[in-house]
């Protein structure tokens, strides 16, 4: 099965159990002590940003494989900007570009939305696929440890990554 056989649509209520499982499976129970998830702690993901991909040819009916959200960051006191994450596919669908697809498809919403920039601590190798690059030492900080080099950027508008230095906090309001 390939990637023409799955539908990316909006996330609804009703996924939140099979968004639970993939989370369990995908990131494991430690997932609670990672520096992103504390920093989404109280932040609520972007409701019009988060997407999931469904797979139309499960003997079951349309199965749910994989999920992305997002959360508003301020960085250095400044607004406007999102944290990609979490991102996760379930390991029987990796590898038909599920989690590409779900990534162009919540950056495209996110610059029609207006953003300038998205940030999240990942392997550069996967997500320079869709343009990410790494965010030179020191310009972030992050409320917890974080492997510099797997801090990340992309730039929805033209110039924004320079705007942005300082802490990255989840934006509450
Ligand atoms: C990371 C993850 C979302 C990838 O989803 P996926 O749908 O299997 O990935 P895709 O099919 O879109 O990606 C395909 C390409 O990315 C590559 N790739 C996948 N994960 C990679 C990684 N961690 N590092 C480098 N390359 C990677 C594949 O080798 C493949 O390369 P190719 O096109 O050259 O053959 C999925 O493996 C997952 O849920 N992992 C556990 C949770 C996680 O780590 N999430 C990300 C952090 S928030």
């Amino acid at each position: 099965m390939g990637c023409r056989d799955m539908i990316i649509r909006p996330e609804r209520v009703e996924d939140q159990t099979d968004i639970n499982h993939l989370h369990e499976e995908a990131f494991g129970p430690g997932r609670f002590a990672k520096t992103a998830y504390r920093l989404r702690e109280g932040v609520e993901p972007v409701a019009a940003l988060s997407l999931v991909a469904l797979s139309q040819i499960a003997k079951d009916g349309a199965r749910l494989v994989g999920s992305i959200r997002f959360a508003k960051i301020s960085v250095g006191g400044k607004k406007g900007a999102l944290l990609l994450g979490p991102l996760a596919v379930f390991v029987d669908y990796n590898g038909h570009r599920c989690g590409l697809r779900l990534m162009e498809q919540g950056l495209e919403l996110a610059r029609q939305q207006g953003f300038g920039l998205v940030v999240l601590v990942g392997d550069l190798a996967y997500y320079q696929k869709v343009g990410f690059l790494q965010v030179p030492a020191g310009q972030f900080d992050m409320p917890g440890p974080i492997d510099q080099s797997r801090m990340l950027a992309l730039e929805l508008q033209p110039g924004t990554l320079a705007d942005y230095k300082g802490v990255i906090r989840g934006n509450t309001l």
